[in-house]
């Protein structure tokens, strides 16, 4: 399953992601923040980070304005690899090299055409094995 979160800096960029993930078919649960009323981005990570590490094959996506809060609290979770991306190129490596399980988004600075393009790539590229393998087996 694919979970989505957000604090309220990444609601508005969140709605656009939730229509191009129904166009496409795309299974997926919002867990919020469900408006772009202030709130606060750490639970909102807790509660993705809790939900991707119920299943291997779970993924998720986390908004924040600038995706460093969120960044920060989802990696603190043991399996969980969370990586901030502001492009194709990166979010194409996060995945082949990093094998991240939660693509962060910066709500305040990540054009709607962009941020679809990265989930696209996010949720369609596998990760390379060999020698970036090796890499990851050293995480932990
Ligand atoms: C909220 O103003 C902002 O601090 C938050 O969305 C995020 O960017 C934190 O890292």
């Amino acid at each position: 399953m694919l979970f989505l979160a957000n604090d309220h800096a990444g609601f508005e960029l969140k709605t656009k992601i939730i229509k191009y993930l129904k166009k496409q078919k795309i299974d997926f649960q919002d867990l919020g923040a469900f408006s772009n009323e202030r709130t606060d981005y750490p639970k909102f990570a807790k509660l993705l980070a809790e939900k991707v590490l119920q299943d291997e094959s779970n993924k998720g996506i986390l908004i924040c304005g600038t995706g460093i809060g969120m960044s920060i609290v989802a990696n603190r979770f043991p399996k969980i690899k969370a990586g901030l991306c502001k492009n194709c190129k990166t979010a194409r490596l996060a995945r082949q090299h990093n094998d991240i399980n939660v693509l962060v988004l910066a709500g305040r600075s990540t054009c709607a055409i962009k941020a679809k393009r990265m989930v696209k790539i996010f949720l369609n590229t596998p990760a390379l094995e060999g020698r970036y393998a090796e890499r990851r087996k050293q995480i932990d």
